[in-house]
């Protein structure tokens, strides 16, 4: 910007504004107004009533004002947009008429943006997500930074809703209908160069020069001077394909057809909120925009207080007070500084935690045991970084960076100056012991994190000469797919540990919780009687498939005995086995699955399971039935039989970890068991769960379990207070 322009700027802004509003700045000079959005005391914007009525004041005051012939709509936020409606607003809405006044109200702003009879453009950097993306959709022109974090799109579905403010009705006809549904049935986000690809922005500049532009375009706009092409497709085969399935009635209901089966078939009809988005575009490209927004409003409504909606809300602020979480429930504890990190091993999980540390911008310096180990782990992370830039998700120079941050050793050269060192050598109690050992003979203050999957941490830190600094990241496999670290604190972890530990695994972009130390923590413990439920079903004569897809039917996306054999049978034993010595008999793995593991079957990695493996349809492996009760004639299970068994012993097990104080709280255990172990999103977690079937049923159905089918059902002690009381575990 030339000193010039702003000094006029500054003129017009004390002359024009009467009234300052709270939630915008306002700069007027040059012809154009330019509109900062900015929530005071809030690190982001987000979209509510008391902003919006004060947006429509502006309207009203920009419109009568002659000096401005255009407005520019951009945020004063360093680093966003409007990241979305403020989704509280949902949670205390109790009719669907409410929320679906909620949208009207919403609509009708954008509504009066669009007829806004001076251009509007739309200057989007950093997240212009669900009503932000509406926003900027009611707006001339939008423009958007090429900055990473600048992302436009509608991701409502996720939270079970749909967008409500008009973005069923105007993205499909700026986009065209196949561009929207992908998006928005998806929820997905777009970043800007993909975004201006499908036409969802005009422009993508870079970010210093974002706003001089957008001014430049409001006066273009403004004299006749710019005008947006029609949508216009790429190449001969695309414009067909356009014209035939976007523009033409019938080429659209085929779209539509195409699109609910692909809906149904991935939602398993667990979730209702892209089928009712479908429906919102649909019906408004069938009967006009006015009438579209009416349903959309409508169904947003009926989402709004859907069970499905509202649990995937509550996971989404669990997440969210998670990443204000430090992990020791004192706020005021400081996490030390990282700026070097070790791993120990550079294997499965060894060089996938270097990955994802590398991606957090911190050197990483791996020790393995031999030369051939230690190129393999290099090799390793560079597998996954070539695959980024594959998928374009990363370019080379970025990828080059990332190597650069990486060093692999065969001694202990470098591992002084490591601040926090994650071990992942073989399951092996003394060896992990000596690598404390080796490890703090060569650095004085580094923090030892294990990323043992059923160690004990104490057992570990027995062998260190400062055990406050000693702790469990335990990471899930493929650690760069997996969206959870459960990191184990012991008695002795001191919480700058702790707090250091989550704030390495909060950059690593991991959602982090923090529970206390025992055998299986908190997943794979929980994840025990789960498994063992599923094997006591075989070994009762249920078919392998049939439990399989009972699971599956309730939410989890594999089944259990699925799950078995890609984890290794062999694996799967060993972890019951500790569980079992652990938790005494309630926790005893049935004898069937010896069986399986003692004839050589692993699962998947050694292509002999449950499963045939190398086919090209995955089919039970009946021969393996010869080594389970009941042979090959399987007994019939109702699915409701498998699954109420299956679950409600998780579910059990998970209310004895809160209550033996290994999670911190309810909140904890829904997001470990959704985000590491899939329990399906839509029921909120375990706990959760509980709440919504209530914890009087809940405990009377364990009761009964237990008298039919033995004492590995008796109720968690805390089940039996809450039960008893009726009182849920969530507090709202
Ligand atoms: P892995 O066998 O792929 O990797 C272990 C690596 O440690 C090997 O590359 C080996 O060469 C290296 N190693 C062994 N002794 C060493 C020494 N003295 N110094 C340096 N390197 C040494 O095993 P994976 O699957 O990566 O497991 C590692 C740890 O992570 C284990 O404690 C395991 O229980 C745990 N874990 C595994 C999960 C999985 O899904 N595989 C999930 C969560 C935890």
């Amino acid at each position: 910007m030339d000193p010039g322009t702003e000094a006029t700027m500054r003129t017009a802004e004390a002359t024009t504004i009467a009234a300052a509003p709270r939630h915008f700045r306002v700069e007027i000079g040059g012809g154009v107004a330019t509109l900062l959005v900015d929530d005071p005391g809030e690190r982001v914007n987000t979209i509510h009533p008391e902003l919006m009525l004060e947006f429509v004041g502006l309207l009203d005051a920009l419109e009568a004002d002659a000096a401005v012939k255009g407005v520019v709509l951009a945020s004063g936020k360093p680093d966003g947009f409007v990241a979305g409606a403020k989704i509280e607003l949902m949670q205390d809405v109790g009719e669907a008429a409410e929320a679906e006044k909620l949208a009207r109200d919403g609509q009708a702003v954008f509504d009066r943006l669009e007829r806004f009879p001076k251009p509007v453009v739309a200057a989007l950097h950093g997240a212009a997500l669900g009503g932000g993306c509406e926003w900027a959709l009611a707006c001339r022109w939008r423009l958007a930074s090429d900055d990473p974090r600048t992302r436009i799109g509608l991701p409502e579905v996720q939270l079970g809703l749909l967008p409500g403010g008009g973005g069923t009705q105007r993205l499909p006809r700026l986009v065209g209908v196949r561009a929207a549904l992908d998006v928005i049935l998806a929820g997905k986000s777009l970043k800007a160069r993909k975004a201006a690809r499908i036409g969802l922005v005009d422009e993508v500049v870079p970010a210093p020069i974002l706003l001089e532009v957008a001014r430049a375009r409001a006066l273009a706009l403004a004299a006749g001077k710019l005008r947006r092409e029609p949508r216009r497709a790429r190449g001969a085969a695309e414009r067909v394909t356009a014209a035939a399935l976007d523009d033409n009635f019938l080429g659209r209901e085929l779209v539509f057809r195409q699109a609910r089966a692909m809906t149904l078939a991935k939602t398993k009809g667990h979730y209702p909120a892209p089928l009712k988005a479908l429906d919102a575009v649909e019906y408004g490209m069938k009967h006009g925009i006015a009438k579209g927004l009416a349903r959309e409003a409508k169904l947003f409504g009926e989402l709004a207080v859907s069970p499905v909606a509202r649990r995937l809300m509550e996971l989404f602020f669990a997440t969210t007070a998670l990443k204000r979480d430090n992990g020791t429930g004192d706020p005021s504890v400081k996490p030390r500084p990282v700026e070097r990190v070790g791993v120990l091993g550079g294997g499965l999980m060894g060089s996938g935690i270097a990955y994802v540390t590398v991606n957090a911008g911190l050197p990483v310096r791996v020790r393995e045991k031999d030369d051939a180990a230690a190129a393999h782990a290099l090799r390793s992370v560079r597998k996954v970084l070539d695959e980024r830039v594959r998928r374009r998700a990363l370019d080379r120079l970025e990828r080059a960076e990332r190597m650069r941050l990486l060093t692999a050793t065969t001694d202990w050269s470098g591992f002084a100056e490591v601040d926090l060192l994650v071990e992942a050598v073989f399951e092996d109690l003394a060896l992990k012991q000596e690598m404390v050992r080796a490890f703090e003979a060569v650095n004085e203050r580094g923090i030892f994190a294990s990323n043992t999957s059923s160690i004990p941490i104490a057992r570990i830190a027995e062998a260190s000469t400062r055990p406050e600094a000693v702790l469990g990241m335990h990471y899930f496999s493929p650690v760069h797919k997996m969206p959870l670290l459960e990191i184990i604190a012991t008695k002795a972890t001191s919480k700058e540990a702790i707090a250091t530990a989550v704030a390495v695994g909060k950059r690593q972009g991991k959602t982090v919780i923090v529970v206390g130390d025992g055998p299986g923590f908190y997943t794979s413990r929980i994840l025990g009687p789960y498994m063992n439920e599923a094997a006591q079903l075989l070994a009762e004569g249920a078919a392998v498939d049939a439990i399989d897809a009972a699971l599956v039917a309730f939410g989890f996306p594999v089944g259990p005995i699925t799950l078995l054999d890609e984890v290794g049978i062999d694996v799967g034993e060993k972890v019951g086995k500790i569980l079992h010595g652990a938790f005494g008999p309630r926790m005893a793995p049935p004898a069937a699955l010896h069986e399986v593991v003692a004839a050589g079957r692993l699962g998947r990695k050694n292509g002999k399971g449950f499963y045939t493996y190398g086919g090209k349809e995955k089919r039970v492996d009946a021969t393996v039935y010869d080594l389970l009760p009941g042979g090959r004639s399987r007994r019939p299970f109702e699915a409701s039989e498998i699954q109420e068994r299956v679950v409600v012993s998780m579910v059990n097990e998970a209310v004895r970890c809160l209550g033996e104080g290994i999670l911190r709280s309810p909140r904890d255990g829904d997001v470990g068991a959704v985000f590491g172990l899939g329990f399906p999103p839509f029921l909120g977690g375990p706990f959760r769960w509980a709440d919504a079937l209530g914890t009087r049923a809940l405990l009377e159905k364990l009761e009964a379990l237990r008298a039919r089918l033995g004492e590995r059902f008796e109720p968690a002690p805390l089940l039996v207070e809450r039960g008893r009381a009726g009182t849920p575990f969530h507090a709202a």
